[in-house]
């Protein structure tokens, strides 16, 4: 029996590789695609993960979600990903139709229809789940586990000195998620950064396969690439939403998971978005979340070019 996977997602450079480990995964039934504001508006994350399901000529249900976080501003990303988050490479990004409801409705009716066995995979802030827990709370104990990229295991932030970007845009929905009892993983940007870091070696190797997708996962990630170089000082680019997704596939991509007890900053400007993770216990709450600490860099990339050749 197929596993059974809806994916939130703010699509952008990294975001379509996540969707194309996914699509190209046989053992997978990708049920529904949310797509929500974060890298970029709405409509272009919407016109990017249509893009990418025709390139993997995959017909998901592909629905528009929050355009804008619980209560505050859009912040997007195009500064890492590009102005149309995809690498400003030219690509015809414009003109496709999403599926025809609202992403946070069908989300909720697909955990219902799907109870049990629905794995959620978070690629973007957390606004379309939160939204989805307010309009029904009890969706919190009929999803068997939501994968989420987000936060930081080590604290060392990608958009403020403590905050992964997913997290900064919505710290309220975060927050709701995490108070919510759902089961959720994270795969933090610390895992990305030391352990997603593709090489302009390993880049040439992927572009060896000789496939469109694989063309298409280096090509788009050209801004990600130049913000990596002067602003994260990584060797190539990262790719934090392709982990999270093989892990979601494939958990013993994990060297290491912890249970703790996070908290998302809500209050605070200076540290707004930072998911605090208390790892000594020192304020004795319950453990609600899981954390990847550890994981494999050989195994991440033999997934990838799985789904890429
Ligand atoms: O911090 C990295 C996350 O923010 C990734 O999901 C990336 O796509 C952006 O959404
Ligand atoms: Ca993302």
């Amino acid at each position: 029996m197929k596993r059974t996977f809806w994916i939130d997602t703010d699509t952008a450079s990294d975001d379509a590789v996540a969707l194309i480990m996914a699509f190209m995964n046989p053992d997978i039934d990708v049920v529904g695609i949310s797509i929500v504001a974060g890298n970029v508006p709405l409509d272009m994350g919407v016109q990017n993960a249509l893009y990418t399901a025709e390139l993997c000529a995959v017909t998901p249900s592909i629905y528009a979600g929050a355009a804008k976080p619980l209560s505050r501003e859009l912040g997007t990303a195009q500064f890492v990903h590009g102005e149309d988050g995809m690498g400003d490479i030219g690509l015809n990004l414009s003109g496709r139709t999403p599926t025809p409801g609202n992403a946070v409705s069908k989300l909720v009716e697909a955990i219902h229809v799907h109870a049990g066995h629905i794995e959620l995979v978070t690629l973007g802030p957390l606004t379309n789940i939160a939204l989805a827990l307010q309009q029904d709370p009890s969706i919190a104990k009929a999803v068997k586990r939501c994968v989420v990229m987000g936060a930081v295991a080590d604290h060392i932030g990608n958009v403020t000195p403590v905050a992964e970007f997913n997290m900064w845009v919505d710290p309220e929905a975060a927050d709701i998620v995490l108070r919510s009892g759902m089961h959720l993983e994270f795969v933090g940007w610390d895992i990305s950064r030391t352990e997603a870091v593709v090489t302009p070696q390993e880049s040439a190797m992927i572009r060896s396969l000789g496939t469109e997708r694989a063309n298409f996962s280096v090509d788009i990630q050209r801004v990600l690439e130049k913000f990596c170089a002067e602003e994260t000082h990584l060797n190539g680019f990262d790719l934090p939403d392709p982990i999270a997704m093989a892990y979601a596939i494939d958990t013993s991509i994990a060297t290491e998971v912890r249970h703790w007890y996070l908290a998302s900053e809500t209050s605070s400007e200076l540290t707004r978005g930072m998911v605090v993770m208390d790892t000594l216990g020192v304020m004795h709450q319950e453990p609600n979340a899981f954390v990847v600490t550890k994981a494999s860099h050989e195994k991440f990339m033999s997934m990838l070019v799985g789904a890429l050749q």
